[in-house]
């Protein structure tokens, strides 16, 4: 096959929803309905606990767990489809944000009893940034949930963009009667408790009349809104749905094995294959000959006495193939995995190949950070520097104190390789005094708390910070520069990745200092570059 082709049939995508929506399940479902899995309940068996604790048994679970399962990959109408994991916890919601630059459409699950929940919104705004096309899933239909019209008008309120029903359904919760295909022109009818991939009744619309028989008011009702959404929805537009203007909107039930099917035919039918992609010399078509990359997520090893990791790149051009010479573009070093992963193991017929909109996951002693660009080195691709990979201002400050003064350089080991896992950020103030952790979550700190200890043997206090937030600084000119940094030398730190960063100390802080040095700009958020 072609690299063209080998690229076309490509979907990598990312699920989307508040705890409890239903992502498991419906993981689950897509993974039994490709055909990758046979026997429903592995997915979920693998899930850790759904409210992560601050248990440490927990997080080291977590950990694992989510190794195993974080890149998913199935054959689906002869298209290869990578489904990429987030994590759950709202803590982690940094390397969530990070897994979603590395997907090229996003699949929204949605309760249908709660609507769009807080995490789904925050998730949402990280898609609306990147123009990310998002297909929605309204989950649990057979349960008593809000009415399908009202909770239309909610999505699209928070999406900012309109919804376009692609399935409409009779009934709910209990009268829950199935989906009308608004395409295909016929109603796909609900069979409750079905744990495996079974045939399902399909009726066509030209017999309505035996429908209306059947479901009574619950039909005459659907096909009124039908009626009305036909005049007020727009038809869907698929330009519309990649430039991020619509989403098209299905319902059903995962649990019930429900609408799933649908599902994985507009994974395949509507989203996107990956795109041409920026690499500041140039764009990089997916086609382009020559493999490249990007380091979205970089993971511990488990296991304490193997100091490696594993690096999951984004395949953004070119052919991996397996023992291939690769290069890491900041460093220009060449980089010797001991194994690399495609996640193509579960196919029997497996290659050990990968192609743009593939992950590659590659063991490392280290040489390698988030959001490094990895190529395979070719002259044409000299300079070649992805970017867009977020980190995120913390909000929660802790100093480091070492409890044994002889273990200062454990912690500096541990802390660097912590940090290029993007488990924290760590800041080193510019005036001297104990190194900093800033965490977007509470949960970050106990975990790099435990790990120094249990994987660098290193024990640590946290001590609290005067630090609330922090600002990366440019400037208009090293003049400037120069001046803000002589001014407020105590409020200013390196981060991990040597970028100027300035501390606040209260939430007025940024407005006064900004008022006070106009020329200079205080960044949310760096992008790795
Ligand atoms: P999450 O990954 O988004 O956190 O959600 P998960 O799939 O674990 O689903 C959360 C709960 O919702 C589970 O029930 C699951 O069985 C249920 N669920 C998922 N899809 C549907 C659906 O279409 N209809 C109904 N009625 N329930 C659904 P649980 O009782 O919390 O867990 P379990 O005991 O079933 O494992």
């Amino acid at each position: 096959m072609s690299f063209r082709a080998e690229t076309q049939r490509r979907r990598t995508f990312a699920i989307i929803s508040h705890p409890d929506a239903g992502k498991t399940t419906l993981t689950e479902k897509l993974l039994l309905f490709s055909g990758a899995i046979h026997i429903a309940g592995s997915v979920k068996a693998r899930k850790a606990s759904r409210h992560a604790t601050s248990d440490w048994m927990e997080i080291e679970k977590q950990r694992g767990i989510s190794v195993a399962s974080s890149v998913m990959q199935m054959l689906y109408r002869d298209h290869v489809i990578n489904l990429l994991d987030t994590p759950g916890h709202r803590d982690f919601s940094e390397d969530t944000y990070r897994v979603l630059t590395a997907v090229d459409s996003a699949l929204m699950v949605i309760d249908a009893a709660n609507g769009v929940e807080p995490q789904t919104r925050r998730l949402i705004e990280v898609c609306r940034q990147r123009d990310t096309p998002i297909i929605t899933f309204i989950n649990k239909m057979d349960r008593e949930g809000r009415d399908p019209i009202a909770l239309l008008d909610e999505i699209e309120a928070e999406l900012g963009m309109p919804c376009v029903p692609m399935t409409w359904p009779v009934g709910q919760g209990k009268a829950f009667g199935g989906i009308v295909d608004l395409r295909a022109k016929h109603m796909r009818l609900f069979r409750a408790g079905e744990d495996r991939v079974t045939e399902q009744e399909i009726v066509p619309l030209s017999e309505a009349q035996a429908l209306r028989e059947r479901f009574g008011h619950d039909f005459e009702l659907a096909e009124q809104n039908i009626e009305l959404l036909t005049e007020a929805a727009p038809a869907f537009d698929r330009e519309a749905f990649l430039a991020a203007r619509q989403t098209p909107v299905f319902f059903g039930s995962a649990v019930n094995n429900f609408g799933v099917q649908e599902v994985l035919d507009a994974l395949v039918d509507l989203a996107p294959s990956p795109a041409p992609r920026n690499a500041g010399v140039r764009i990089v078509q997916p086609d382009d000959e020559h493999f490249s990359g990007v380091v979205f997520k970089v993971q511990a090893n488990m296991d304490p006495s193997h100091r490696d990791r594993i690096a999951f790149v984004r395949v953004y051009s070119g052919r991996y193939t397996q023992g291939m010479k690769l290069k890491v573009q900041r460093t220009g070093k060449e980089l010797r995995p001991t194994s690399v992963v495609t996640f193509l193991s579960q196919r029997r017929e497996a290659v050990d190949e990968a192609y743009a909109g593939d992950i590659i996951g590659f063991t490392t002693h280290g040489g390698v950070q988030l959001g490094d660009t990895i190529t395979e080195g070719h002259a044409s691709q000299a300079g070649l520097q992805y970017t867009g990979l977020p980190f995120f201002a913390p909000e929660l400050f802790q100093a480091v104190e070492l409890a044994n003064p002889m273990k200062s350089k454990q912690l500096q080991a541990g802390l660097l390789q912590l940090g290029e896992e993007g488990a924290i950020q760590v800041f080193r103030p510019q005036e001297g005094g104990p190194m900093l952790l800033g965490a977007v979550g509470q949960l970050q700190f106990e975990v790099v708390q435990h790990r120094l200890k249990a994987e660098y043997g290193v024990e640590v206090r946290l001590m609290p910070s005067r630090f609330v937030g922090a600002r990366w600084i440019t400037a208009d000119s090293p003049e400037e520069l120069k001046k803000f940094t002589d001014a407020n030398a105590s409020k200013l730190a390196l981060d991990a990745a040597d970028t100027l960063a300035y501390l606040l100390t209260s939430p007025y802080d940024l407005r006064l200092t900004q008022e006070r040095f106009p020329k200079i700009h205080f960044h949310p958020l760096r992008e790795h570059a």
